[in-house]
């Protein structure tokens, strides 16, 4: 079922990107089929309501949309990741793949006292293990400017420069109150950047957050279909796949 799936996908994103004046109206019709048929499809199991509904009634801040656009965060997703940070009391978070910094940004300015590590490829290097086509368009070629850098909020977040697969995460310990996994797709990257994730967490109220659980990227798809030894969740109107230590999934649901 999954392969054939695949096989219409693969078909699907030849036509659209063979014949440009698809129109946008079929496309997003398709893309939605497409969508629903994926999930269908998932080994993964979509978070519980009770959850969900306990995270949504903290108030939140969302940036301007002018911030949002290919490659970043969604509404939904940003809004999941800040309500999640809140619920969990975080303190710390850990983001692989910083961007143009719009996430980052959009936490510290939602949790006053929330300090931000973010890693992201130094301009121009390319990745040590194997990278998906696709994420080439969003690796730096020359220096970004990230949009915390001039504002008050930057002062929590602190920019590494590095490829995640060989960043010394072992140095930062079981620290990171939340990990957000968002740099290259890849199945080794994911893969790699997981069990950095992992490391990192901590071990008392601790989450792990995947972004691009979607049929665009295949590398994590396939990854996170393949780790049954961990319970993981979707999150609904998202890419966003959810892992929650004991304590936190204690903390999350309690009544
Ligand atoms: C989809 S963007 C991240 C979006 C951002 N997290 C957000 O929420 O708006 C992926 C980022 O991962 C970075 N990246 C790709 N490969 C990486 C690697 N091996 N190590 C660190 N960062 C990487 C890219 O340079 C890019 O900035």
């Amino acid at each position: 079922m999954l392969r054939k799936f695949r096989k219409l996908h693969s078909t699907y994103r030849y036509a659209t990107s063979s014949f440009p004046d698809f129109s946008s109206a079929v496309r997003n019709a398709a893309d939605q089929f497409f969508y629903r048929e994926f999930l269908s499809t998932s080994p993964i199991p979509q978070a519980s309501n009770a959850l969900l509904q306990k995270l949504e009634t903290a108030p939140l801040t969302l940036p301007p949309r002018a911030l949002l656009g290919n490659g970043t965060q969604t509404v939904d997703g940003l809004s999941f990741l800040v309500l999640l940070a809140k619920a969990l009391h975080a303190h710390t978070v850990f983001e692989i793949g910083t961007f143009t910094g719009v996430t980052a940004f959009t936490l510290a300015m939602n949790l006053p006292t929330l300090t931000i590590d973010t890693l992201d490829l130094p301009a121009g290097d390319l990745p040590a293990l194997d990278f998906e086509r696709d994420d080439k368009g969003y690796m730096p070629l020359r220096r970004r400017r990230r949009v915390f850098e001039d504002k008050p909020e930057g002062s929590r977040i602190t920019q590494h420069e590095g490829d995640s697969a060989r960043f010394d995460f072992s140095a930062l310990g079981k620290t990171f109150d939340l990990v957000y996994v968002d740099g290259a797709h890849s199945y080794d990257y994911v893969a790699n950047d997981t069990q950095a994730a992992f490391n990192i967490v901590s071990g008392s109220v601790g989450a792990i957050v995947w972004d691009d659980y979607s049929p665009a990227w295949r590398g994590v798809v396939r990854y996170l279909n393949e780790r049954t030894d961990i319970e993981i969740h979707r999150v609904p109107a998202t890419r966003l796949v959810l892992w929650l230590s004991s304590g936190a999934k204690s903390l999350l649901t309690q009544p």
